[in-house]
């Protein structure tokens, strides 16, 4: 059987508005192992969220639209599965945690309703007192007294709130977990107890996790490996070590990272880089981080670059490399 537990293959999604066609992803490959959390990050309006909709199978009806490539999930592709299969893999075998918690809570419903609701989904032949068990042991797993399922989300505070949506996408035991930001809606000093909550929850369930986020910190305390995204392509990749060792970089992960990447550093936001990124609806012809690079050549503006594989586990799509030029530092 394959190590990897999910595989992205060359996908392409686009949004179609009144008059324009935007291109969010551009040919995005992508590993995710069995077990492994998979950090991914990149400035606002790479596709990092239309990355993990597309996984889902979510993107918005009659305006986001996948072009082309595969979404393997243990080799079945998520592409071509109906929508009244992919309605019962949502929960069971992939699940996501939005940003904002009251994305996902319903304010009509009590939480234990919330989370009962989805284990009936998959389990419609279970009995009423093994639902009822199950949803006190998952908020007693989030660490939110079992007594309170008769409360309404608004009657709980942010962090509460996102441990209940953390109970519900981990109640049927998704092979696959992709937690969207979920925890910058929260306190600072909640955000690491959640983040470490879910991310043992997660090594518990034997789950896999991509993890969007865009702090450095929690990238380098809970990441395996970590995937660096731009212009809706991933232009960087590598394991955790890779990516804060390694003296091979993308010029646009030297400047997101702040000159040199330091693992042991404290918690820090990715840098802001000169420049904006290219209009989405018209993107240049090479390499779409050419005109903020400081590192530009002919070459890219006319080429797209391919990955350039710096070990087993490093891949940088940038021509500098090309050359056996290992040095991209800034
Ligand atoms: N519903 C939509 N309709 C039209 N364009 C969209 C829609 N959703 C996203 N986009 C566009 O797709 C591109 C990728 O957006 P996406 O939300 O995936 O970025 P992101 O990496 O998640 O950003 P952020 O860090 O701000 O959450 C952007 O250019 C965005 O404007
Ligand atoms: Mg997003």
């Amino acid at each position: 059987m394959s190590e990897n537990l999910l595989e992205i293959r060359n996908l392409h999604v686009t949004y179609k508005t009144d008059d324009d066609e935007i291109f969010a992803l551009n040919g995005v490959d992508l590993k995710v192992k069995k077990g492994e959390t998979l950090g991914l990050v990149g400035e606002t309006g790479a596709g990092k969220t239309t990355m993990a909709l597309s996984i889902m199978r979510l993107l918005p009806d009659r305006v986001g639209f996948i072009k082309q490539g595969e979404i393997l999930l243990e080799d079945m592709n998520l592409i071509k599965v109906t929508e009244a299969d992919m309605r019962l893999m949502r929960g069971q075998d992939v699940s996501m945690i939005f940003q904002d918690p009251m994305t996902s809570l319903n304010p009509i419903h009590t939480v234990g309703h919330q989370i009962a609701e989805v284990l009936f989904l998959h389990h419609p032949n279970a009995a009423a007192n093994e639902i009822e068990q199950k949803v006190d042991d998952m908020m007693e797993m989030v660490g939110i007294p079992s007594d309170r399922k008769a409360e309404y989300p608004h009657q709980f505070s942010g962090g509460m709130k996102q441990r209940i949506v953390i109970a519900i996408a981990l109640a049927c035991n998704p092979k696959l977990l992709l937690a969207d930001e979920p925890t910058t809606a929260l306190d600072v000093t909640i955000q690491a107890q959640v983040l470490k909550m879910m991310n043992d929850l997660k090594d518990s369930f034997n789950a896999s996790m991509i993890l969007i986020t865009h702090d450095l910190g929690v990238v380098a305390q809970i990441c395996d490996s970590v995937a660096i995204m731009y212009a809706g392509e991933i232009i960087e990749v590598g394991s955790a070590v890779d990516i804060f060792e390694s003296e091979s970089h993308h010029p646009y992960t030297v400047g997101l990272f702040g000159a040199i990447p330091d693992m042991t550093k404290k918690t820090r936001r990715l840098n802001p880089i000169d420049g904006l990124m290219p209009d989405p609806t018209s993107l240049p012809l090479g390499c779409r981080f050419a005109e903020r690079c400081p590192r530009r050549e002919d070459i890219c503006a006319s080429e797209r670059p391919s990955v350039m594989q710096m070990s087993a586990t490093h891949g940088i799509k940038c021509h500098l490399f090309k050359r056996g030029d290992e040095r991209a530092t800034a």
